[in-house]
């Protein structure tokens, strides 16, 4: 290890599903990123990722895979269950780290892992990949600028039809399952991104047979006066083009979270802006988290961690309102 550059970042990836394989893909493509190592709940898990990733170190504990010297970034992809006790045993161990989307199951986890991160020195984010999608700098920047005006309603929404398995994260309480917390999580962040932090929050949402929220819709409120109307669903699909819609004009933005571009109608025209995004498009936050910690930043001022714990409070609210509460949880705010 010690023939890596001085400017390389050596990563360690906490479980081996789905998005582990995405990050480890983007991680490849990214010149001053080396995965050093892996850590499964198996032996058989952690070598064949391992295997197919080239990844020299395999553990089959997280725990001991947070204590290898070698590793500088430790990047967590287990079901959101288990996000809050990954970050803490992983900045304890004195890592810096990125962590799946939420951060944790409520919003008192999330303030803890951000006090700990503060605390320790080390660097927290939560992963929103579309925060650093090229076109989304770009919307942010236009939208800004008053392309369309002053901003009256903006509308996202993330619907998948995932078959019914009560067995599945997206489905499963025990794993903090529901679909505000996995899918709804973008479009709340694409909202105040663009609107910043809203002054009301409510919703309705319809709990399914294992507890948790399958379909939602949430209303926001900003001083300004703009509203966002979002949904989530894991029960049935919708095309993923958010519109922002304001009084000068529109904004359509086809894959929200994860866009190559943006439509921009004004004045009668239409004005088509490409901004595509690199590999699979998780690199830019990767990019991202390396530039934070070369400046000795420990929060990302892109995504900062007071704006992660606000979210995790709507979501909270929602939830509360919803009577969806994940096993442990002695209760949520309000109650
Ligand atoms: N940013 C994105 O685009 C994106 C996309 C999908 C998911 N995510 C987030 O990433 C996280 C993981 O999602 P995923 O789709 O990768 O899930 P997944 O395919 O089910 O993988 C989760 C991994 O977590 C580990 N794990 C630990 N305890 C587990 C348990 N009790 N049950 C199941 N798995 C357990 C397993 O790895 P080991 O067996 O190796 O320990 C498993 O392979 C979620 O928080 C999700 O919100 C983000």
């Amino acid at each position: 290890m010690s023939s890596l550059p001085d400017s390389t970042l050596r990563w360690g990836i906490i479980a081996t599903g789905n998005i582990a394989a995405s990050m480890a893909a983007a991680l490849h493509r990214v010149p001053e990123a080396e995965i050093v190592a892996v850590a499964s709940r198996s032996m058989e898990a952690a070598e064949s990722f391992g295997s197919s990733w080239d990844i020299p170190r395999r553990y089959d504990s997280y725990a001991a895979m947070v204590g290898d010297d070698d590793v500088d970034v430790v990047y967590v992809a287990t079901p959101h269950a288990y996000h809050h006790e990954n970050v803490v045993a992983a900045l304890r161990a004195g890592k810096h780290v990125l962590c799946e989307k939420p951060l944790t199951l409520n919003a008192a986890q999330a303030a803890e892992c951000a006090a700990l991160a503060r605390a320790q020195g080390l660097f927290l984010m939560e992963a929103v990949w579309m925060r650093f999608f090229p076109a989304i700098t770009r919307l942010v920047a236009v939208v800004g600028d008053g392309a369309v005006g002053e901003v009256e309603l903006l509308v996202a929404d993330f619907c998948l039809d995932v078959p019914f398995d009560p067995t599945h994260r997206l489905y499963n309480l025990d794993l903090g399952g529901g679909a505000l917390l996995d899918l709804g999580v973008y479009p709340l962040s694409f909202a105040t991104m663009l609107l910043g932090a809203p002054q009301t929050v409510e919703g309705r949402a319809r709990v399914g047979a294992t507890g948790v929220d399958e379909t939602n819709s949430v209303t926001l409120t900003f001083a300004s006066g703009a509203i966002a109307q979002l949904a989530s669903s894991c029960r049935s699909y919708k095309p993923h083009t958010a519109h922002i819609i304001g009084r000068e004009g529109r904004i359509e933005v086809p894959d929200f979270f994860h866009p190559g571009g943006f439509v921009i109608h004004r004045h009668g025209g239409r004005e088509e802006v490409r901004v595509p995004a690199w590999g699979n498009g998780y690199v830019h936050e990767v990019e991202e988290v390396h530039r934070c910690i070369r400046a000795g930043l420990t929060e990302s001022p892109v995504l900062p961690l007071a704006e992660t714990v606000a979210t995790m409070e709507l979501m909270d609210e929602l939830r509360r309102d919803w009577g969806v509460v994940y096993p442990g949880e002695a209760g949520l705010p309000g109650d």
